[in-house]
């Protein structure tokens, strides 16, 4: 296969686990004759710097013209802590959502045996734990009609009828390919964009009578996660609840930095780690590049290369196992490993299976 990627290192640690994912990236396509090339792209703090825009129409091009998108993380706390700014590198992540049409956000919530230890859930409870959850990424109120003013704002939960059965098809799908069942997440009680889900989703049930298909009210669901996260196979819900639940999926791993996502629909996928920039530990080589390099993988599946993303997950298991491992989650006394260290364990285990 011919792959055309675009790479958007971004902000903070973005560009040191980049590097790592691109290297995995061509090292995989190496050893399975596949040829790649990589088109680079500015995007978040860094192109607001140069440019001013955080996505600026250069970037799209690239990314639109491309086969994938690698991205890594955008955000700087020079913006966070300056109310007034009128660009934020945040605005950047979502300009990209909305102009590939990326409608669709895939982050799933896997155990690591031997990080189950460090997850704040009792390892009982973790261990074994694998969920998806599909959270609906372009529309609801990040996007819906805002106002404000002094005495009076608000943000618009809208959602239209294709907007929802378009991401709850792809629910379906997954939970047709893992253990086939769907658990929609929505506030039916309160809400009525959340009635309208509901509706739709119990229309479509029917199509997919191998799906075991319930209901969860979005309180009890983050309730269930930390309960029971056993319970789940594939979650959907729209966008602003699947930002909350899919922040406290994350945790459950035990280290963030092992997540990746993909986020797909109308245009170019984009593949990224959950974490975000993490700006203090820039240039330092501690960042953990597992959720990009893993995101690496995700990126192969999408496009059926299931060989090639096993490859990869095996050498990220074989690196844990090795003890081979960035300080968040190394062990006592082992062998001190940076970013690069570990990126190129994993590309030399590659390289030689
Ligand atoms: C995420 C992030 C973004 C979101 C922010 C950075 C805009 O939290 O990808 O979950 O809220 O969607
Ligand atoms: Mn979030």
């Amino acid at each position: 296969m011919n792959l055309k990627i675009a790479v958007l290192p971004g902000d903070g640690i973005g560009p040191e686990i980049s590097k790592q994912g691109v290297d995995v990236m061509s090292a995989v396509c190496k050893k399975f004759g596949h040829t790649v090339s990589y088109k680079y792209a500015i995007c978040g703090a860094d192109a607001i710097d140069k440019v001013g825009d955080p996505f600026p129409q250069e970037t799209y091009e690239i990314c639109r013209d491309a086969d994938a998108v690698l991205f890594s993380a955008v955000g700087d706390p020079k913006f966070d802590n300056d109310p007034t700014a009128k660009v934020r590198p945040e605005q950047g992540l979502l300009a990209m959502r909305k102009q590939l049409g990326l409608f669709a956000n895939i982050r799933p919530v896997e155990t690591f045996k031997c990080l189950v230890h460090k997850s704040p859930l009792r390892a009982e409870l973790v261990e074994g734990a694998d969920f998806i959850c599909i959270r609906e990424l372009t529309g609801g109120m990040y996007f819906g009609e805002k106002y404000q003013d002094d005495d009076k704002a608000y943000d618009t939960n809208a959602y239209t009828r294709p907007e929802i059965e378009r991401i709850l098809k792809v629910a379906f799908e997954y939970a047709m390919k893992r253990r086939r069942h769907l658990t929609v997440v929505d506030k039916a009680n309160v809400l009525a964009s959340s009635r309208l889900w509901r509706k739709i989703a119990q229309e479509m049930a029917p199509k997919y009578p191998e799906v075991e298909t319930d209901f969860m009210y979005v309180d009890n669901a983050a309730m269930r996660m930390i309960q029971d996260p056993k319970f789940f196979d594939v979650m959907v819900t729209e966008n602003t609840f699947g930002d909350i639940l899919t922040d406290e999926g994350s945790v459950i791993s035990g280290s963030m930095g092992l997540l990746p996502s993909a986020s797909t629909g109308e245009s170019t996928p984009v593949f990224e780690p959950i974490h975000g920039s993490w700006p203090q530990a820039k240039g330092l080589n501690i960042a953990n590049p597992l959720a990009q390099i893993l995101s690496v993988a995700m990126l192969f599946e999408y496009f059926d290369l299931k060989e090639e993303g096993k490859l990869i997950r095996e050498a990220v298991n074989a690196s844990l196992d090795a003890n081979v491992r960035t300080p968040e989650i190394q062990v006592e006394g082992g062998a001190k490993y940076g970013t690069k260290e570990v990126g190129q364990w994993i590309v030399d285990y590659i390289s030689k299976a």
